[in-house]
């Protein structure tokens, strides 16, 4: 069905949902959940700089860094609405050490593992930060879901995406069919289709990488971003780098104008030796959406991101995603 601007996202998610005559609205209504979720946390976000909610709370998330504030209530805001929507069985969330479990009797077929605010550090300046969700299917036959029904391979995601709160807030989702980008209008609370069935430009001239981290880089990194400085590899033009430190700030960037980003391991970190990023929270949604719209997603070694088996709630993979000729690029200097 051809996407028309300007419809809703609940009137886009039924008419999906009507393509698929076995479906049963479910996800439908997890979806309309934690897009609820976004429109609250997104109203606290444009707050923030009125109410005097910033600065630190004081407590270590399980990554030992600093929560802020508005970290917790994007984490607390997600967490209520999902436990009472009987869509979801477990939940997994980056700033909660395990796995969380939904209220009795609302136990539901699918798993959510969420980024409840990426990109924290940039929430007291006015830069954009985001909330990440990959949702699956559970496994488990019990009551509870198990972690087991988190841990599975981005490749049999459900469904992914991202609510960025940037100069608008847009939500950015795929089920398997493309990619669709949504603009809030505040004024009346609703999301509209702005941009229908996005796809990654194939060639970039955007690198989004930490450079401060270069004296620490393997030479893997090093020699592709080299590679990136001195001249196109097609002969043509140079490229420009943008680093915001919101990986959702950076991916959607790159989403729309084309660009790769790079979170590779590096020497410095002896604590993270897979670099920083989590996979299934923050890599593997970001890898469905950016293969869904035509790009690529895969570790420093070469893997695709989708095909990881994951084997703990938090762990960390080192990534690099986007537009399809970088990364095809880069796997000449990474893959093994
Ligand atoms: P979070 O705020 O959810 O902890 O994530 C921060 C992440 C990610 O958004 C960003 O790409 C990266 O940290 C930036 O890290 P560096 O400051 O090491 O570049
Ligand atoms: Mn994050
Ligand atoms: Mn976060």
């Amino acid at each position: 069905m051809a996407k028309r601007k300007g419809i809703t996202v609940s009137r886009q998610l039924m008419d999906s949902q009507m393509l698929h005559p076995e479906a049963t609205g479910e996800l439908t209504g997890l979806l309309n959940e934690l897009i609820v979720a976004g429109k609250i946390i997104s109203a606290e976000v444009n707050m923030a700089g009125l109410a005097d909610i910033l600065g630190q709370s004081g407590k270590t998330n399980i990554q030992g860094e600093e929560v802020q504030k508005l970290d917790e209530f994007a984490n607390q805001t997600i967490k209520r609405r999902m436990e009472q929507c009987g869509y979801i069985c477990v939940m997994g969330s980056e700033e909660d050490d395990d796995i969380i479990g939904v209220l009795d009797g609302y136990e539901g077929k699918y798993t959510v593992a969420f980024d409840p605010l990426d990109g924290s550090s940039n929430i007291d300046v006015n830069v954009s930060i985001g909330t990440i969700f990959a949702i699956h299917k559970r496994k488990s036959k019990g009551k509870q879901g198990v972690r087991e029904d988190l841990l599975q391979k981005g490749r049999d995601l459900i469904a992914a995406g991202y609510i960025i709160y940037g100069s608008s807030t847009m939500l950015v989702y795929t089920t398997g069919d493309g990619v669709h980008g949504f603009t809030l209008d505040p004024s009346v609370g609703e999301f509209f289709l702005s941009h229908p069935d996005i796809t990654i430009p194939e060639r970039s001239k955007y690198y989004s990488v930490n450079e401060a981290y270069e004296k620490y880089w393997h030479d893997n990194t090093r020699n592709y971003i080299e590679h990136l400085k001195e001249l196109d590899y097609r002969g043509e033009r140079c490229y420009s780098l943008r680093y915001i430190g919101s990986l959702v700030a950076d991916f959607h960037r790159n989403l729309i104008k084309g660009g790769v980003f790079l979170y590779a391991r590096d020497k410095k970190s002896t604590d993270k030796p897979d670099g920083k990023l989590r996979l299934l929270y923050e890599a593997s949604p970001l890898a469905m959406v950016v293969e869904q719209a035509g790009g690529m997603a895969i570790t420093d070694d070469g893997r695709r991101i989708l095909d990881i088996e994951p084997t703990d709630l938090h762990q960390r993979v080192p990534l690099i995603l986007g537009s399809r000729e970088e990364v095809e690029l880069a796997l000449q200097y990474f893959a093994d």
